[in-house]
């Protein structure tokens, strides 16, 4: 992008967020304070997105009918996917029409919309490190990737799904049964498709959050954020921290791996950069498991990162700022400003309009910050704000942002 124009003039630079939840609404508030005309949608009213945006937009996202009737109707410079149930075929064609620009490109968001497209990219393209895999559509069909190697213990995923909707580990052929039933249960689409996975017991996980921007000679460079930590507890984030230390061997293999990856979904239409240099640009949240010096790759969204979010206190540009300016071409800096961490908020309770007590006390603790997304209704394991703290030791931040998290009361209006 050449130029930025004034927001709601006919000069306007425009971009649309698919998704406006809490990821979004941070992308969306780094691109107004650049200047850009914003248009919020989601698939229900008030999301947290839309309630900061130029205009709040409610469809199907996953319609690819109504999807290419709002891309037409609002004439968008740049659309941002934020989650991954999205028609991405129709993104295809809209890109391939000239009709829109797809960040990073529509290719790679119809990759990792589901687990099968980037597993075989980087497994079987790209001869990346991963676990071992198989595809399964039935029962029968999982016992016997089991049996004939992956063995146990295992993990099976539906193909879509994300924040290990799901997901569980199987420890023994007790186990199989229960794991397919919760899998057909828990996937976005009941087409019943799963992958297994064999466990790798791997010493800690990261998210290498890694920025494809156009440098002073008009041509993509790669970017690396410092390694952030993270601890899943059933396939979902609940707290992450920045800087992650780590073996020099494997952090360059773990920058290896994400850039192989991002020059990957970078490129264009037919895996070819045909669209110029400003092709596949934006931030990427690849996740690797480590054991000692030995990198794993395990998935990447091609967007701003759930555990990214510690970002808004450790870096002079957090990875929304990032990503905003990433795709308008514009120059980044990943440096770390302080080492620190994040903690989840949950809900707690099941209610629309819940109120939060003990904000006060939670920012009392030191060196701490919060986030309340501001999302309509709550769920008792729905994420509902973050606790942010920083500290010269990343361990005493880790404290603090539980502190400060457990301080946060949600309760029922
Ligand atoms: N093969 C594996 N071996 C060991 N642990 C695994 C494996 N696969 C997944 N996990 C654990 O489960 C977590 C969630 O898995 P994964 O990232 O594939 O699911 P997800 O539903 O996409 O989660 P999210 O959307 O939160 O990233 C991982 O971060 C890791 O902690
Ligand atoms: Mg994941």
């Amino acid at each position: 992008m050449k130029t930025i124009g004034t927001p709601l003039s006919p000069q306007a630079t425009k971009v649309m967020l698919l998704g406006s939840g809490e990821l979004g609404k941070e992308v969306l508030i780094a691109l107004q304070r650049l200047g850009v005309e914003t248009i919020a949608v989601d698939r229900y009213e008030n999301a947290p997105g839309q309630q900061v945006a130029h205009h709040a937009r409610t469809i199907t996202m996953s319609d690819p009918a109504q999807l290419k009737a709002l891309i037409e109707a609002e004439r968008p410079h740049l659309v941002v996917p934020e989650i991954e149930a999205i028609a991405t075929p129709m993104l295809q064609e809209l890109e391939a029409a000239g009709t829109v620009r797809v960040i990073p490109t529509a290719r790679a968001a119809r990759l990792t919309m589901d687990r099968e497209g980037i597993r075989r990219l980087a497994a079987e393209t790209l001869g990346l490190p991963t676990s071992p895999y198989q595809f399964c559509d039935s029962l029968a069909e999982l016992q016997a990737a089991i049996d004939g190697g992956i063995g146990y213990p295992c993990i099976v995923k539906p193909v879509m799904s994300s924040s290990g909707k799901g997901q569980s580990k199987i420890d023994g052929p007790t186990d199989v049964k229960k794991a397919w039933d919760y899998a057909m249960a828990g996937g976005r689409v009941s087409h019943g498709r799963v992958i297994v996975e064999g466990f790798i017991a791997f010493d800690y996980e990261i998210t290498l959050l890694t920025v494809r921007a156009i440098g002073a000679d008009g041509l993509v460079e790669t970017h690396f954020c410092e390694p952030i930590g993270h601890v899943q507890v059933n396939g979902d984030y609940v707290e992450s921290w920045q800087p992650q230390p780590m073996h020099t061997v494997a952090l360059e293999r773990s920058q290896h791996i994400a850039k192989a990856v991002t020059d990957n979904l970078g490129q264009g239409l037919n895996g070819d950069s045909t669209q110029g240099p400003s092709v596949g640009l934006g931030l990427f949240g690849v996740e690797l498991f480590v054991q000692g010096e030995q990198v794993w790759f395990s998935e990447v969204s091609p967007r701003p990162h759930d555990t990214g979010m510690v970002t808004m206190t450790t870096q002079w540009q957090n990875e929304f700022e990032l990503h905003a300016r990433a795709i308008l071409g514009l120059p980044v800096n990943t440096a770390l400003k302080s080492p620190g961490a994040s903690a989840v908020i949950y809900g707690g309770v099941e209610a629309k309009g819940i109120v939060f007590d003990g904000v006060a006390e939670a920012l009392r603790v030191p060196n701490t910050d919060i986030r309340l997304f501001g999302k309509p209704e709550s769920f008792v394991k729905r994420r509902m704000g973050v606790a942010l703290a920083f500290d010269a030791d990343v361990e005493v931040a880790r404290v603090n942002a539980k502190l400060a998290a457990s301080k946060v009361k949600p309760r029922v209006a």
